[in-house]
């Protein structure tokens, strides 16, 4: 597919502990620290990154990495560094359940107002029982969530459109009485939903502009991106689609290799367990990746090889019709000075990117 566009590009960020695999190989391993993230956002700016995009969890996975176990929450995180940056997109994580879209209106339109408009919202359903659990909530039934993550959006559209009107919403969820929420945003933010499943590409194709997915594999891309674009056409709506690569890269392919390796050899197997046992209660789509992958990667396509060939690859995923990447990597700082003048200039030259 011959393509216009440049390929976006963000940064997963690791505003949790132990990104972005689950093992004790970890080479930083209070990369979740502020000051740690102001750093990787500003360095991100620096090299013409378009976004940065953050993890929401509220509880670890166990075993001897407790991994994603100590986080910092993402819409106070955004504000520093919304207030930080100058350019750059700032995504918010939220779980449905845990606020009130009223709140979240709110919360979002104060930093619309604070950044310049350049605050968006991830939208995520909830997957883990261990973290609702220790709240007292129980999750839904798969399909269930992502009816509640729909009128959650609907509701969030309704209170920030600029026209105005009051906003009456009644479902099993919610109940909005002639709502208003002000200030409202100047400009609709960019609503993204994490997910990949059936009943993800269908709540996204008609309410969101961002699809976050992962993929098992680049070949597998051009499938899910024709997939969630036929379905948003349906809508008369766009959908861009962004992917989390993790990438690897050493002076030559085997030594990446090699280091992918000694991450598998390190794997905290309590916490893959865990983390595995946890996704598939009720959903099938990370049944492709192995326990190794998830815990090399943390659920990330893995780009490994020497500098040119992990540009390829980022080619390839350009190529089949991805918007954007959030890239995660094994230690963020070193490693985005590193993509910033070994990968990037590979990028340029081939035309995937304008960073
Ligand atoms: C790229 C990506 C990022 C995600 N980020 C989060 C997150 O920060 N917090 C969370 O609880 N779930 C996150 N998820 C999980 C999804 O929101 C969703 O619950 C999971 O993919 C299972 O749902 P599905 O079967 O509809 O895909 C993420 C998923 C993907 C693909």
């Amino acid at each position: 597919m011959a393509r216009n566009d440049p390929l976006a590009l963000g940064v997963f960020m690791p505003n949790c502990s132990n990104m972005p695999s689950i093992s004790t190989h970890a080479v930083v391993a209070d990369q979740w620290h502020y000051t740690n993230n102001e750093r990787i956002a500003l360095l991100a700016e620096d090299l013409g990154f378009d976004y940065l995009f953050p993890v929401s969890r509220w509880r670890g996975f166990g075993g001897d990495t407790n991994y994603l176990g100590t986080s910092l929450e993402t819409t106070t995180w955004a504000t520093a560094l919304l207030r930080a940056t100058h350019r750059i997109k700032i995504f918010s994580t939220v779980h449905v359940p845990l606020f009130h879209p009223m709140v979240i209106a709110k919360i979002g339109a104060t930093l619309a107002h604070i950044s310049g408009d350049r605050w968006g919202l991830n939208v995520v359903s909830g997957w883990s029982q261990r973290e609702f659990g220790m709240m007292g909530l129980t999750l839904d039934d798969h399909g269930r969530r992502y009816e509640r993550s729909a009128a959650f959006i609907e509701i969030l559209r309704a209170l920030w459109d600029t026209r105005g009107e009051p906003v009456n919403h009644s479902s099993d969820w919610y109940r909005i009485n002639n709502g208003v929420s002000l200030p409202r945003p100047a400009r609709m933010p960019e609503i993204a939903n994490a997910g990949v499943s059936g009943d993800a590409q269908a709540m996204t194709a008609r309410l969101c502009d961002w699809s976050f997915m992962s993929g098992a594999s680049i070949e597998a891309l051009p499938k899910l991106v024709d997939s969630i674009s036929a379905q948003a056409e349906a809508h008369g709506r766009r959908v861009k689609t962004a992917i989390f690569p993790f990438l690897l890269w050493r002076d030559s392919e085997a030594e990446a290799q090699a280091e992918l390796q000694r991450i598998i050899e390190q794997k905290d197997e309590v916490a893959t367990h865990n983390w595995l046992h946890d996704i598939s209660a009720g959903s099938g789509s990370f049944d492709e990746f192995t326990g190794n992958m998830i815990a090399a990667s943390g659920g990330g396509l893995p780009l490994l090889g020497d500098a040119e060939m992990v540009a390829e690859q980022l080619r390839a995923i350009h190529q089949s019709g991805v918007d954007a990447v959030m890239v995660t990597l094994q230690d963020y700082e070193r490693d985005l000075q590193r993509f910033g003048s070994e990968i990037l200039p590979i990028l340029r030259r081939m035309g995937v990117t304008r960073a």
